[in-house]
């Protein structure tokens, strides 16, 4: 016997950053966050759980994953049979539609698609609180892609991270603003973003800075938010970016994650501003630059970012939805 189902998620990019873990068991966060689902950026994921499977089985992009004991995939896997109370083995079958592990967000719109598809399939209820929990076991970032739009995310404080929910700030289409994800070199980024905030935690000098001012820098982006204003909105984007990157820059190894590109998109970015364009840098665990624009702006913005020497593509997204089931 076995029981079927598949969802996918979209991608979604911080504006106010997560960065730091308060619990490493649970992937509780240190700091709260803020961020965009994207209207592109898609992972598909359909899961089966069967009897008589002998162990779960992954294939991402048609090639099969190796699943072992312990790994983020297995967590979330592991705690969904818990609360089904069966052992029976799962068939995982995903699909990205851009690049893995390069800075995108993959293990956002991954571990979102997999929370969904797994507690449906295992006929879990499909409550935020049930589907937080699961996906935070794969991706501190991934419940904020099971909702649409733009998202907080609450560091919280208690030990099983019961406060530390997405909470949907402004539905998709309800502020015309866009993000530009302007990708500026190739490859999987050379130290993952878990073990960078890690190694920030316990070697950067800034840590406790950082953690204080994120605290700030979230406050700010919800006052933005709420009061639908883009140049603030923008300026605690490239704030919070920055402040990360001095936290990683600090730590021991240095953790410098952007290449020459990335350097010269956000040199762009801040040129593009003095001539009036509104524009503004985000950049992640890897080298792409997101640019946060008005909507009305983005097309003559994509093409100025697209002309800067060693950019690839410039990718365009809206606020996009938030997780959702495919029918079989
Ligand atoms: P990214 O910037 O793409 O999020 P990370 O290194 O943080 O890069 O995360 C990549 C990891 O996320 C992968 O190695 C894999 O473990 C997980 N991941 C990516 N895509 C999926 C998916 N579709 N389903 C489940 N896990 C995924
Ligand atoms: C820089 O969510 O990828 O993108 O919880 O270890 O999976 P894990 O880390 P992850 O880290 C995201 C870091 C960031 C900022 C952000 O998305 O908030």
């Amino acid at each position: 016997m076995s029981s079927r189902a598949t969802a996918s998620a979209r991608a979604n990019i911080a504006l106010v950053k997560y960065w730091g873990k308060r619990d490493r068991r649970l992937n509780l966060p240190a700091v709260g966050s803020l961020s965009m689902t994207l209207s592109a950026l898609t992972t598909t994921t359909s899961v089966s759980f069967e009897e008589g499977l002998p162990d779960d089985e992954f294939t991402l992009n048609d090639t099969p994953v190796v699943i072992d004991n312990g790994c983020r995939m297995r967590r979330v896997l592991d705690e969904v049979r818990s609360q089904a109370g069966f052992s029976k083995r799962a068939r995982v079958l995903s699909r990205n539609d851009f690049a893995t592990a390069a800075g995108l967000a993959s293990s956002a719109s991954g571990f979102a698609a997999l929370a969904l598809a797994a507690a449906r399939a295992a006929g879990l209820d499909t409550k935020l609180t049930t589907l937080a929990h699961l996906a935070r076991l794969g991706s501190g970032s991934a419940p904020r892609s099971l909702l649409g739009g733009i998202v907080a995310l609450e560091a919280g404080e208690s030990a099983d991270g019961s406060d530390c929910l997405p909470v949907q700030l402004t539905p998709e289409g309800s502020w015309e603003i866009e993000l530009l994800v302007v990708i500026t070199g190739s490859g999987s980024k050379e130290v993952g973003s878990a073990e960078g905030m890690e190694l920030s935690r316990t070697t950067s000098p800034y840590y406790s800075a950082w953690l204080r001012e994120a605290a700030r820098d979230l406050a700010r982006g919800r006052r933005a938010v709420a009061a639908r204003d883009f140049g603030a909105l923008g300026r605690v984007t490239e704030a919070s970016c920055f402040r990360m990157h001095a936290v990683a820059l600090a730590a021991t190894p240095a953790l410098l994650y952007w290449n020459g590109v990335t350097v010269e998109v956000i040199r762009k970015v801040q040129a593009l501003r003095r001539l009036g364009l509104e524009a503004y840098s985000t950049v992640d665990a890897g080298p792409h630059v997101k640019v946060l624009v008005c909507s009305r702006d983005s097309a003559r913005l994509a093409q100025e970012l697209g002309a800067v020497d060693g950019v690839l593509e410039v990718l365009t997204a809206r606020p996009g939805p938030g997780a959702w089931e495919e029918s079989e």
